[in-house]
């Protein structure tokens, strides 16, 4: 797990569109795994205005890790609206190749299925963006998921429920249910970076980075990953006990080895 701590959002977005941009230059069909919520924001505002100046996503394809359960069709905080007007609306991705989890499906388990074969059929994600909840979540994989769990239901925690009221007029609007794809899932990624910001998030990040590998903290798992990195802010790195030495290992690294 690589860590590199910078100074802000905007440093952050950029350096994650830096990976984004090199692998679709060498991979123009490449699949980006994508997340919602506020910590990809930057790397979407960057990456649009990348394509403004021509990085290209025709060929492109996303999966989005999750989706609230039973809110409305074209209700704005339905995920796969969020992800079109904070993200694909602004590029020239192919809308048909980007894709959630149905959230409104009549047989849930089978959707859940159909999504995890449609991620094999697209040739599985090259790049997951994640961000991390509060109590370690990664998608709304809730601590005690299975760390081979594959996409399916699940209940979120009350504290989840808090933290994204902010974005619904009450928190009584906060659906209790969602689709997420597994622990399982997120770990077949070839690259995961996960973007952190803010003393709300210092504990997290610790326990996730630092901390056992255990399931009360699902983000812990990517301790396992070939390939993660973590992009944190100074307020999001302020509790890690090795901060001093992913410093030191960032600003020596090679120039040739990218994220
Ligand atoms: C969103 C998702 C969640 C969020 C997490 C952090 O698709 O899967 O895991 O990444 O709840 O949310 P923010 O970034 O809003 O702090």
């Amino acid at each position: 797990m690589e860590v590199v701590i910078l100074g802000g959002s905007r440093p952050i977005g950029k350096l994650a569109a830096d990976a984004i941009e090199k692998l679709l230059l060498r991979k123009p069909d490449a699949v980006l795994g994508l997340a919602t919520g506020s910590s990809p924001l930057p790397v979407y505002e960057e990456l649009a205005g990348r394509h403004a100046a021509g990085l290209d996503f025709s060929r492109a394809s996303g999966f989005a890790l999750d989706e609230y359960v039973g809110l409305p069709d074209g209700h704005p905080e339905q995920y796969r609206n969020v992800i079109r007007r904070e993200f694909t609306d602004r590029i020239n991705i192919d809308p048909a190749n980007v894709h959630s989890p149905d959230g409104s499906a009549a047989d849930i388990p089978a959707a859940c299925d159909a999504y995890e074969a449609a991620i094999a059929a697209a040739g599985g994600v090259d790049l997951q963006l994640l961000g991390v909840g509060t109590d370690g979540h990664i998608g709304f994989n809730e601590p005690g998921s299975s760390f081979a769990s594959r996409t399916r239901i699940k209940s979120l925690i009350e504290q989840t429920r808090k933290d994204n009221a902010r974005f619904f007029t009450s928190l009584a609007d906060v659906p209790h249910h969602v689709i997420t794809q597994g622990l399982g899932t997120i770990m077949d990624a070839r690259h995961v970076i996960l973007i952190a910001t803010g003393a709300q998030k210092a504990q997290a990040v610790r326990d996730f980075v630092e901390g056992p590998v255990a399931a009360i903290c699902p983000a812990s798992v990517l301790q396992f990953h070939p390939h993660a990195t973590v992009l944190v802010d100074e307020a999001a790195a302020s509790a890690l006990k090795l901060a001093d030495f992913y410093r030191h290992t960032y600003d020596n690294k090679p120039s040739w080895q990218g994220l």
